[in-house]
C-alpha cells in the first residue's frame, strides 16, 4: 500500500514536471495578439536622424515625422492597432524592447550580428553606407582614412559608428555624443573634426549647413548593417506580419518615395 502511494507521487512528480517542460518549449508565440489586445503598439525610437525620423512643426505643434513614422503606421494599418511613438536616446532604443517599455523599435537600426543575437530582425528595408562630415574648408586635408590620425571624431552613442569609426579611423580619438544635434554643432564649432553618419543623414545635414561637406574618405560597410525593424526575441508572428508589411512597401516603391518626401521635408523644414 505504502509502495504503491509512493509510487503514485512519483508519477505525479514526474508527469508534472514533463509537462511544464514541454510547457515552455512550445510556448505559444503571442507577440501579434498581446499588441492587439492593447489596442495599441508602442514604437521606439531617436527622432534626430532625418530622413528616416525626425521632429518638425506641423499645424504649429511640435510632430515626429519621417519614413519610419510611415513605416510604423502601415504596420499599426497591418495589426489593426493605433501607433503610439515613445521618443528617447538611441542608446536606449533597443533596451526598451527588453523592458517591455516598447513593443517595436524602428530608428533606422542596423540589424548587426551582435545585435541579432539578443533581438528579432525584420527583413531589411534600407541599405545605407557610412561616410564623414567635416568643415567645408577642411575638405582636401581630410581624404583618406588615415587622415584623421590624432583628430577628434563624433559619432552617436550605441551606434555601429562608434565601432566603424574606430576600427576604420586610423589612430582617430573618437568621441561617442548622445545627440545628434550636439555633435553637428561641436564640427561647426571645431571642438570635434569630423562626424561619421550614414549617407542620407549626412546629406540632410550638410544640406542644412552651408559650412560643412561630405569628405571623399572611404567607409566600409558590414553586411548586416541595412536597417530592420526590431523586436523582442521570440517574435516569430509579429515577424511575419511586419516582413510583409516591407515587402510590400519595398517592391511597390513606397519606401522610397517615403525617404525622398522625408528627406525633402527636413530640407525645407526649421530645425
Ligand atoms: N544605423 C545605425 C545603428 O543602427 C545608426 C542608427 C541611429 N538612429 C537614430 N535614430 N539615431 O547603429
Amino acid at each position: 500500500m505504502k509502495k504503491t502511494r509512493i509510487l503514485t507521487g512519483l508519477v505525479l512528480a514526474v508527469s508534472a514536471f514533463l509537462l511544464t517542460a514541454c510547457g515552455s518549449s512550445t510556448k505559444e508565440d503571442t507577440s501579434v495578439k498581446d499588441i492587439q489586445k492593447k489596442g495599441t503598439i508602442t514604437v521606439a525610437m531617436n527622432p534626430e536622424f532625418a530622413p528616416f525620423e525626425f521632429k518638425t512643426l506641423v499645424n504649429g505643434k511640435d510632430t515626429i515625422v519621417g519614413s519610419d513614422v510611415e513605416l510604423a503606421k502601415a504596420i499599426g494599418k497591418e495589426l489593426g492597432v493605433k501607433v503610439k511613438f515613445s521618443s528617447m536616446s538611441f542608446n536606449n532604443v533597443l533596451a526598451s524592447l527588453q523592458s517591455g517599455k516598447a513593443d517595436i523599435a524602428i530608428s533606422g537600426i542596423s540589424a548587426t550580428k551582435e545585435r541579432q543575437k539578443v533581438y528579432d530582425f525584420s527583413t531589411s528595408y534600407y541599405e545605407s553606407k557610412n561616410v564623414v562630415i567635416v568643415k567645408k574648408d577642411k575638405l582636401a586635408d581630410y581624404t583618406k582614412t588615415t587622415s584623421l590620425k590624432d583628430k577628434s571624431v563624433a559619432t552617436q552613442k550605441g551606434t555601429i559608428q562608434e565601432n566603424i569609426a574606430k576600427d576604420q579611423l586610423k589612430g582617430a580619438k573618437v568621441v561617442s555624443l548622445v545627440q545628434n544635434g550636439e555633435m553637428i554643432n561641436e564640427l561647426k564649432n571645431g571642438q570635434v573634426d569630423a562626424v561619421v553618419f550614414e549617407k542620407p543623414i549626412a546629406q540632410a545635414y550638410v544640406d542644412k549647413n552651408s559650412d560643412l561637406a561630405i569628405s571623399e574618405i572611404d567607409l566600409k560597410s558590414g553586411d548586416s548593417d541595412a536597417y530592420a525593424v526590431a523586436m523582442p526575441k521570440g517574435s516569430k508572428a509579429l515577424k511575419a506580419k511586419i516582413d510583409k508589411v516591407i515587402t510590400k512597401l519595398k517592391k511597390d516603391g513606397t519606401l522610397d518615395k517615403q525617404v525622398q518626401e522625408a528627406y525633402d521635408l527636413s530640407v525645407s523644414s526649421a530645425d
